[in-house]
């Protein structure tokens, strides 16, 4: 209403019944009263007491009072956008998911951008992962693409994500420092977690320091997988290319945008959708079919790989484009609640260990953050479709059921909402083959640690490489135990001799000489390994 130069869509239109506009309006209390005055407390005269009566005080305080939620316990400072996605072609070949096989529809989407380490109120310009979460309004449901700006993951298993984070976030003794990696907890952890090698060249690299949100590439990073009408399965792997191209800062220019503004990116990409300057990306597939799966040296549910685009080329499939700034941060940025597990018929998850934790942990703490089982009400949450089922009551229910049914089977009420066979688009859950003993190990097909670590070096220009050898020097040199910068400098001769030469020359040390299996921290039950030497430079 107010943002006429802003283009709707389905789901901004349906926003709107939420809306409040007060302009010109009578000032009321939360019950319609309208209220008089609002600056001014009742007393028991002019200098007495305040009354306990003031229903007006009381319920401005009390509001006041309970206005903050958790933080995100990770990716806390985020900023979002609305915009809209379409396919090119009819992808039904692939996926039978509606929104990627018809190029006349218009698919409204949420995204949010966020760092990952700070808390809501750090700088936009620390050197971190970037959050790249989309959610798209589908007729058939919401589907989130909850990614980063980097390909591969710190770590292999679910398991190990309260310690990366633990120890990425601030030192638990002081809350230092806010926002930054360069602390002694952080590569304590990095340094006995050689899994994190290839993440940490990315993160080591200009890729952390984005230029804008608008300039960055965005990956799903997990395989999924694809499924057709028929059933029929390929994996998949997600990319975000954006139209302006990747873009990043260099680290002085980083600090010092820090310190002048550090809602730099925040209001980059404010000021671009005011100004009409749409941001737009490319999504993009590399599809491997399920005859596959075993060709790739390394194995396709490990999420430190990427699929190497010369080995299997990103087809550009449809285009997303920005256009509407939110109306309000928190009940829009704040209140979205995204989840790797919401996903629409045609699109289906694999078995990557870190997959099938996030399935768990996303709705898990967004019934704490968005306190209780409704948040899906909440107006950014709901899809555009209808949503029928038995769920029934909790904190804030908003939906009023009609009728008697809040079970099935029903025999008695009209308004059963009823199961739809899987031939009319219900979801099904591809049809995997398992056969397989319970394990509490890591495959030995996720052993190796280094060669895209490598690869990813490699790939770099002679200015990037020495920008990450600069990052790794001003990390490392901050780091005040000496044990974990050698124990660092034992990772990175497993990746690159020069690297670490120069790393260690920056940081006046010796590589020491740490045997190999000290850098192992989970051996599997069978005791055996592919050894880190087959894989030295
Ligand atoms: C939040 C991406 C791994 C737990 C987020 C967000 C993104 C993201 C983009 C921010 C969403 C937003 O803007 O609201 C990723 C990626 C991962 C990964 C790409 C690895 C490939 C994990 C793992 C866990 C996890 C392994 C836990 C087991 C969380 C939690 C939040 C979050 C708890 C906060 C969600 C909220 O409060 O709404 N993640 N994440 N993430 N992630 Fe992840």
């Amino acid at each position: 209403k107010n943002k006429p130069a802003q283009p709707e869509n389905d789901k901004t239109a349906k926003l709107e019944s939420f809306v409040a506009d007060s302009t010109g309006e009578f000032l009321t209390t939360n019950h319609g009263v309208r209220i008089n005055d609002d600056q001014n407390s009742l007393k028991a005269g002019e200098r007495g007491a305040t009354l306990l009566e003031d229903f007006i005080l009381r319920e401005k305080i009390t509001h006041f009072d309970h206005e903050r939620i958790p933080e995100r316990v990770v990716h806390a400072r985020g900023s979002a956008a609305h915009g809209v996605f379409k396919v090119y072609e009819d992808m039904s070949k692939l996926t039978r998911a509606a929104f990627l096989c018809d190029p006349g529809a218009e698919t409204p989407v949420f995204v949010r951008f966020s760092t990952v380490a700070g808390s809501r109120g750090s700088t936009d310009l620390a050197r971190d992962v970037r959050g790249f979460a989309v959610k798209f309004y589908t007729q058939e449901g919401n589907f989130d693409l909850v990614g980063n700006n980097m390909p591969v993951f710190f770590i292999q298993d679910t398991v190990k994500f309260p310690d990366l984070v633990h120890a990425v976030k601030p030192e638990p003794d002081n809350e230092m420092p806010q926002a930054a990696s360069a602390h002694d907890t952080f590569w304590d952890f990095i340094s006995q977690m050689p899994e994190s090698s290839h993440m940490i060249m990315w993160l080591m690299s200009d890729r952390a320091i984005p230029r804008s949100y608008r300039m960055m590439e965005g990956f799903g990073v997990h395989t999924f997988r694809f499924v057709n009408a028929n059933g029929e399965a390929s994996f998949v792997k997600f990319h975000w290319k954006p139209l302006l191209g990747v873009h990043s800062v260099a680290w002085d220019e980083a600090q010092n945008i820090s310190g002048k503004d550090p809602d730099f990116h925040r209001r980059d990409l404010w000021d671009a959708i005011e100004a009409g300057a749409f941001p737009e990306w490319e999504l993009g597939v590399q599809i491997v079919p399920e005859a596959d799966e075993f060709k790739f040296e390394f194995d396709l549910l490990d999420p430190t790989k990427l699929i190497p685009e010369e080995l299997v080329p990103v087809q550009r499939i449809g285009k997303m484009t920005l256009n509407r700034n939110p109306d309000n941060f928190f009940a829009e940025t704040e209140q979205v609640a995204f989840h790797v597990g919401h996903v629409v018929p045609g699109i289906d998850f694999t078995n990557d260990p870190l997959l099938q934790g996030r399935l768990f942990s996303y709705t898990d703490t967004q019934l704490i953050r968005l306190g209780g089982p409704n948040f899906h009400e909440i107006p950014i949450n709901r899809p555009v479709i209808p949503v029928h089922n038995n769920q029934r009551d909790g904190h804030m229910r908003q939906t009023i059921n009609r009728g008697k049914t809040s079970y099935g089977p029903n025999g008695i009420a009209a308004n059963d909402p009823r199961q739809v066979p899987a031939a009319q688009g219900g979801f099904v859950s591809h049809n995997e083959a398992i056969d397989a003993r319970k394990i509490r190990a890591r495959s030995r097909s996720f052993f190796d640690h280094f060669s895209q670590a490598r690869l990813f070096l490699n790939s770099q220009s002679n200015a990037e490489k020495n920008h990450i050898i600069d990052a790794f020097s001003f990390e490392l040199g901050k780091v005040k135990a000496i044990p974990v910068r050698e124990r660092m400098l034992a990772v990175l001769i497993q990746i690159d001799k020069d690297l670490a030469g120069a790393v260690a020359q920056a940081l006046g040390l010796k590589i020491p000489k740490i045997p190999l299996a000290d850098l192992n921290n989970s051996l599997p039950a069978d005791g055996k390994r592919k050894d880190y030497a087959s894989v030295n430079p």
